[in-house]
């Protein structure tokens, strides 16, 4: 193996990453940038992606912003022809669109559990088949869904989101299996508590100090804790690694 740092370079690929408008989406989505790939950018809010394409250029590398609603999957094909018709194809997918509520289960409404299945797994699924398909083509893909240590671990008020990101990581596996044959790896990426802005519910009232009481690294993550296992799981250095998911907690589930 002549150029070791050269496996987690991702010049030359094209990642499209979903819920990209604000927190972990954009940030990985500028991570992956300076890693050297090329992104195609979605949320629904245009002002913000156009802002972010902004700063990915300012890097040095190209990015499309598309608009959409990913609990529509009209919105999802109208994805793939805009990646085809702007980069040509995909490399990597990063799902990192969601809706989160965080109230006591007895509470929760209809609403908002339609709210949170259609974004964060529905639209996740139908984004890993309908962009997966674009990597089909070329038998080589990285598919990378957002999950959580609430995926294995329990808190109040969290109850449908937990449920939901277990599905991330079992759906993760699955499509692994599914999807190997045509040279498509899925993985999962699940961060502990991060200070994002939809976030501010959890924190509020005592949630900070609860939240880092339990992570024995002491402090909260910060969405560059993920840039290298983002990178990681994008590029060449994890082509043998699949099905996975990979927990960055600052030791929340080994403590769990
Ligand atoms: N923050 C944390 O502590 C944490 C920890 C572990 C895992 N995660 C997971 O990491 C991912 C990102 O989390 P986050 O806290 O940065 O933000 P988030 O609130 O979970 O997701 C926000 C992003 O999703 C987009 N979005 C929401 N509804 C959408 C829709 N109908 N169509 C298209 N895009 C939609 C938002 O953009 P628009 O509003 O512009 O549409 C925004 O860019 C999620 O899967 C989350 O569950 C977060």
């Amino acid at each position: 193996m002549d150029d070791l740092l050269g496996q987690f370079s991702l010049k030359g690929k094209v990642a499209v990453v979903t819920g990209a408008s604000e927190g972990i989406g954009r940030a990985l989505a500028l991570g992956l940038a300076m890693a050297g790939a090329d992104i195609a950018v979605t949320a629904r809010r245009e002002a913000a992606l156009r802002e972010l394409r902004a700063e990915i250029e300012a890097v040095g590398r190209r990015a499309e912003a598309c608009a959409l609603d990913i609990s529509r999957v009209d919105d999802i094909r109208r994805l793939k022809d805009f990646v085809v018709e702007r980069f040509g194809g995909a490399d990597i997918l990063v799902n990192a669109a969601g809706f989160t509520v965080t109230k006591p289960a007895w509470d929760m409404e209809e609403g908002e559990w339609d709210r949170m299945l259609d974004v964060g797994f529905k639209g996740l699924f139908f984004s890993c088949q309908i962009i997966g398909a674009l990597m089909r083509e070329r038998g080589y893909g990285k598919i990378i869904n957002l999950s959580s240590t609430f995926s294995r671990s329990i808190i109040k008020g969290r109850a449908v989101y937990g449920g939901i990101k277990a599905g991330v990581s079992h759906l993760t596996e699955a499509l692994a299996f599914e999807w190997a044959a045509d040279g498509i790896r899925v993985n999962a990426l699940a961060p502990t508590a991060v200070a994002t802005p939809s976030r501010a519910e959890l924190l509020a009232g005592g949630g900070y100090e609860r939240l880092v009481a339990r992570i024995p690294l002491g402090r909260l993550a910060v969405p560059e804790d993920l840039f290298g296992a983002a990178i990681y799981l994008a590029s060449p250095a994890s082509d043998f690694v699949t099905g996975q998911t990979l927990f960055v907690d600052g030791g929340w589930v080994a403590a769990s």
